[in-house]
């Protein structure tokens, strides 16, 4: 007889493994299946963003910071240091280890959850006069499992260019570039969005020569403006090339070299020569083989699962969570679909508020936001102020020596309710979380500038610019 759950999720990353210990912690018997095989030949739980996403790339940002501060930054306080050298194999190993723990650490909480991993690949095979029906094809066997509620988790892969294979070792996505075994001198990507700039700046920090080639005219488009051209001045100090507005006609490589050309500002066959090159033009929706043709299920022309407000697809008891859906592929936007999820099957009444979830780019200065920026909020003829602050004129910052970037906070010129806030800081993922808050519980800017904040602090910031929304900054 087949094993019936209350709950089976499909997918255990971020949006799949919260779901599943949701509902186990909800009272449901659960079982997650999932098949991911690290590169030593493990399953292993978490999906991209703990294997090959989000943990191993601050893993290596925050090796590679290091590696700059000492090499370049230290003698600022008047610390001398000489030779400053990295072992990219212990860097590895560091980062290994953190990504080994993340992943243990889940396949505890499924063991305290009483979650039942099914290890392998899942697919549907058809519906039940219960629910329906799946098949789970692990390494040595093949098992049928049903279940009344089903939430599909099963992620995102990296787009590829058509005309391209990546093989990653010299042509890789993000998960050679995650484990190149040596710093490459010359390093192409293609696509400057959030994985090529904050993987750019990984390699930039340990040496590499690194220019990323762009299709889009505008740079970081989807940001507020202001950040992208704050950002755009601080990447080109750093030495990070970028060019915009271009065209890739061809890719090949001959011994070890990588060529690619392609036309920029209408020259064309411009050429550019590197040791790798890193394709980050963007993810897409992961539905290989989930066997939805046998439910009546269909992806929409991008490939995405359509669901409603509460992650339920079209058919009763089947939902969809994470990046296999709209929304921002992001890890936390994952989570808190799978919670809901959880809660829905639950009988209970989530909610979930697309417009204040965070987005953070991991580069130095890291960029963060929340809301709307002041061009779509111009697009919608929203009369709006805007107070901005900038970190060079706040002590804390100067202190820790990092007093680049400024914060943008948008209100509503007539109500005062906080719309959008943009931040370019050393610390901005932090910082931004009290955005959040505040937006979450319709704060308005004056809320903020009345807060009392901690001195010496980069939070401060954030009240002199809720300030600055009334043209009252103080320290300014
Ligand atoms: P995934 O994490 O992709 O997990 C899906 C899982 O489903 C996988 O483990 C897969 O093996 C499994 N699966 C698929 N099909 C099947 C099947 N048929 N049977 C069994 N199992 C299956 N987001 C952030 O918020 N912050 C960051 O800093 C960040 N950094 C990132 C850095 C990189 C380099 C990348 C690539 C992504 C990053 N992201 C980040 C994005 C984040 O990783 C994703 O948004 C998040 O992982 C999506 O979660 P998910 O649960 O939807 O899917
Ligand atoms: P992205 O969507 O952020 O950026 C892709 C870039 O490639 C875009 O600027 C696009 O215009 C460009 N592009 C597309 N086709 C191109 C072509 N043929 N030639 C040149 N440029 C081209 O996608 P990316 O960087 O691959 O990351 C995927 C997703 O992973 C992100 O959108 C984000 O959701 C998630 N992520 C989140 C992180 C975070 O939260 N800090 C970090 C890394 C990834």
């Amino acid at each position: 007889m087949n094993k019936e759950f209350d709950v089976i999720v499909i997918g255990a990353g971020p949006g799949g493994y919260i779901a599943a210990i949701r509902a186990a912690q909800l009272g449901r018997s659960v079982a997650c299946i999932e098949k991911w095989k690290n590169p030593a030949g493990k399953l292993s739980l978490g999906g991209t963003c703990l294997n090959v996403g989000c943990i191993p790339s601050k893993a290596l940002l925050a090796s590679s910071e290091a590696f700059e501060n000492a090499s370049r930054h230290l003698h600022d306080h008047g610390i001398s240091v000489s030779n400053v050298k990295i072992n990219i194999a212990q860097m590895h190993a560091r980062k290994d280890a953190i990504v080994n723990k993340m992943t243990k650490g889940i396949e505890f909480l499924f063991r305290k959850n009483k979650v039942i991993w099914l290890k392998g690949h899942g697919s549907f095979v058809g519906k039940t006069d219960t629910g329906y029906q799946i098949k789970v094809e692990g390494e040595d066997r093949t098992e049928l499992v049903g279940a009344r509620n089903v939430i599909i988790a099963t992620g995102s892969k990296a787009r590829q260019l058509p005309f391209l294979k990546v093989d990653n070792q010299i042509i890789v996505d993000n998960e050679g570039a995650l484990a190149f075994d040596s710093v490459p001198k010359k390093l192409a990507i293609i696509g400057a969005g959030v994985i090529g700039l904050e993987l750019g700046s990984l390699w930039r920090r340990l040496g590499a020569d690194v220019t990323v080639l762009e299709s889009l005219p505008s740079f970081l488009g989807t940001a507020d403006q202001s950040l992208a051209q704050e950002a755009a001045k601080q990447f080109e100090k750093q030495g990070l090339k970028i060019h915009l507005g271009v065209q890739i006609s061809k890719v090949s490589v001959l011994n070890n070299t990588v060529t690619i050309l392609y036309s920029h500002k209408n020259v064309h066959a411009q050429k550019l020569e590197a040791d790798r090159l890193i394709i980050s033009i963007g993810r897409a929706p992961n539905t290989n083989n989930l066997g939805l043709e046998e439910i009546g299920l269909t992806v929409n022309n991008y490939g995405f699962i359509d669901v409603d407000h509460y992650c339920r697809t079209k058919l009763p008891g089947v939902y969809a969570i994470g990046d296999i859906v709209r929304g921002p592929m992001l890890a936390h936007k994952a989570e808190d679909e799978g919670m809901l999820v959880a809660e829905v099957i639950d009988g209970q009444k989530p909610h979930i508020n697309y417009n204040c979830i965070p987005w953070v780019i991991y580069t130095d200065p890291e960029i963060a936001w929340v809301g709307k920026t002041e061009a779509q909020l111009q697009a919608e003829s929203r009369h709006i102020k805007i107070g901005e602050f900038p970190f060079i004129a706040n002590g804390r910052a100067l202190a820790m020596n990092r007093s680049n970037g400024f914060i943008k906070m948008i209100a509503d010129a007539d109500t005062d309710e906080l719309l959008g806030v943009h931040i370019i800081a050393a610390n901005a993922s932090d910082l931004i979380s009290e955005a959040v808050v505040a937006m979450e519980f319709r704060a308005a800017s004056e809320d903020i500038a009345r807060i009392c904040h901690p001195h010496p602090s980069f939070s401060e910031v954030m009240r002199e610019a809720a300030l600055a929304v009334d043209k009252r900054a103080l320290n300014i």
